[in-house]
């Protein structure tokens, strides 16, 4: 190719990518990670289908949102794919799982979106290696509002159509306050953001988690705060990502679960 025309042909790409569907192209304006640098992440998977996220927190268990174990069709087997970048490819890293048991929060409301947590138990403890990571759930559960975190899965990034990405994408998203979040603009208290729940989200409405990156991380200044449940379609400026934000009282009801004498 002629300089010429490789300069004319990067302008062209230039300009295709000042329309709005350029940058919806993943999660929803994010971008993939590079390989096994979240290697907390998992896929909640049924007949092979990606359903959910969900976050490694102990060797075998699994952090998710409630709501995803409605999507479990009946008479196929869950299962939990650790170390994974690529949904499809058959990668050496992979690790996968028969679920033991499903432990969702027990005041889980699905019609308020409230208490949208669940632990999921791996039939078998993962071996932890470079690709297969614990996330250390850690007791902080403040947070500014305007706070930049950032949020991945392997949700879809074409709202319109149920479809997964296949690699592992993330996208920054802002911490919107509360306040706003019920505001008559935003939310207007349908569902109610109760002080258990985050939003977040992007002024342009071009950043967010989406159908598929549910019970997947939201993570603020490298520590695990929240986990992706809801939301109003997605990338909508004025309907933000709700996310179960882990407060003491679920993080008090996690290490409850996790305790040896429940560990059966
Ligand atoms: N409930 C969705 C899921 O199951 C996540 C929706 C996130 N929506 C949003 N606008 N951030 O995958």
């Amino acid at each position: 190719m002629t300089k010429f025309s490789s300069f004319s042909l990067f302008f062209l790409i230039a300009g295709a990518c000042m329309t709005p569907e350029c940058f919806n192209m993943e999660i929803i304006g994010g971008s993939e990670v590079s390989p096994h640098s979240r290697p907390f992440m998992a896929s909640i998977q049924y007949g092979g289908n990606h359903i959910c996220g969900g976050i490694l927190i102990h060797p075998q268990w699994v952090l998710t949102a409630a709501h995803c174990r409605a999507r479990f069709a009946k008479g196929k087997s869950p299962k939990v794919v650790l170390g994974a970048h690529s949904l499809s490819k058959n990668e050496a890293s992979k690790q996968t799982f028969d679920i033991k048991k499903f432990i969702p929060f027990s005041r889980f409301k699905p019609d308020l979106e409230l208490n949208d947590i669940m632990l999921v138990k791996l039939h078998m403890a993962a071996k932890l290696d470079k690709n297969v990571q614990l996330i250390r759930l850690r007791s902080k559960d403040y947070i500014r509002s305007g706070t930049k975190c950032q949020v991945t899965g392997w949700g879809t990034n074409d709202p319109e159509f149920y479809r997964p990405s296949d690699t592992l994408q993330e996208v920054t998203v802002t911490v919107i306050s509360r306040k706003l979040c019920n505001s008559q603009r935003y939310y207007n208290h349908k569902p109610i953001i109760t002080k258990d729940m985050l939003c977040a989200g992007d002024a342009r409405g071009q950043k967010d988690s989406c159908q598929g990156d549910s019970g997947g991380p939201l993570v603020c200044k490298g520590v695990l705060f929240a986990i992706v449940s809801g939301g109003h379609k997605c990338g909508n400026a004025k309907k933000p990502g709700i996310y179960t934000l882990l407060t003491k009282k679920y993080q008090d009801w996690i290490k409850s679960k996790l305790a040896p004498s429940h560990t059966n």
